[in-house]
């Protein structure tokens, strides 16, 4: 039985459609059931942030998609590490043998909010006895759905990273590396940086966007400091703002540009473009634009 965490989210909505195409046994823990309806699948309620409530979920599980949120805007330890440890002590108490784990790029020691959490997470992942992979993936396509902080009030995709490309990734195919994770033999741990097909820079992904919402969507610079300050002026914490825009630099050094074979590797077929990825989401992404603009 597997146990698909995240299951209303980006990666999760995918995994749990290609584990029900697979006819594979398992279930998706939940914080509210009813958005979960629309999954069509068995279902446990459970937060990370209730341990007691992940020992019924975790019960009779062999393997577990561990995933959750991202980065949060708090001052302090990111909220993520001590969920998912939380997660691991009951995979680990429930006899779970298989965790595949949904990370970052650059996970590192003192990496700033998710590279460093992750990193935390896996580390003690890794020391819980438990068998192991990490997904790394590159910057998700889905970002510009959402379009929280994406667009300018004007509508032009926002640049933070100075024309430098991000090898972004379908959050299908990270849902399809985890299916095949979590239904084939497991091997030792290991970790796979998963990326789309080729970087792009932001003005690039605004051509793909024009292309598939019939109209132009500029594309503007949003240095650093300024990403900063916005997020400063809409409330969030200054060492959370700091955290972003120095991220933001890195990104700009090439750091998300590379590409590798990890999709292809696991799944056996190329990564989708940004191009299948936006036919396959042109509704939402013309809600997600319209939604940052008004
Ligand atoms: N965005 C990027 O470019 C990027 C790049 C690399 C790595 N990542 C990593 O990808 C992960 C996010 O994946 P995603 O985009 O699929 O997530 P997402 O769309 O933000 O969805 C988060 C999922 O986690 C669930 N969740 C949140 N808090 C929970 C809790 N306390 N207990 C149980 N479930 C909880 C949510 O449930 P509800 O529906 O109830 O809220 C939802 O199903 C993060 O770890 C992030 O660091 C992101």
């Amino acid at each position: 039985m597997i146990l698909v965490t995240g299951a209303t989210g980006s990666i999760g909505r995918h995994l749990v459609g290609l584990l029900r195409d697979r006819a594979t046994p398992f279930r998706a823990l939940v914080r509210d059931e009813a958005k979960a309806s629309s999954l069509g699948c068995d279902v446990v309620v459970g937060d990370f942030d209730d341990p007691a409530s992940l020992i019924p979920a975790m019960e009779g599980v062999d393997r577990l998609f561990l995933n959750a949120g991202g980065a949060q805007p708090v001052d302090g330890e990111q909220p993520m590490i001590r969920q998912q440890k939380a997660a691991i002590d009951a995979a680990r108490a429930a006899g779970v043998s298989q965790v595949v784990k949904v990370s970052v790029w650059h996970a590192r020691h003192g990496g700033r909010l998710a590279e460093g959490a992750h990193w935390e997470v896996e580390e003690y992942l890794k020391g819980s006895g438990l068998g192991w992979t990490m997904l790394q993936p590159s910057g998700f396509m889905q970002n510009f759905i959402t379009g929280a902080g994406a667009f300018s009030a004007d509508g032009k995709l926002l640049d933070p990273y100075a024309g430098v490309p991000v090898s972004y990734i379908d959050c299908h195919d990270i849902a399809a590396c985890a299916a095949a994770l979590l239904t084939g033999s497991p091997g030792p741990g290991a970790t796979h940086v998963l990326t789309g097909p080729r970087g792009l820079t932001h003005a690039q992904v605004a051509e793909e966007l024009s292309a598939v919402l019939g109209r132009t969507v500029g594309c503007v610079a949003l240095p650093p400091d300024e990403l900063a300050a916005a997020l400063r002026a809409r409330g969030l914490p200054a060492s959370f703002a700091d955290d972003v825009a120095e991220l933001s630099r890195q990104v700009a050094t090439g750091y998300l540009a590379a590409t590798t074979t990890a999709v292809q590797e696991l799944t056996g077929r190329p990564p989708r473009t940004f191009a299948q990825f936006a036919a396959a989401n042109a509704e939402a992404l013309r809600t997600g634009l319209a939604a940052a603009t008004s």
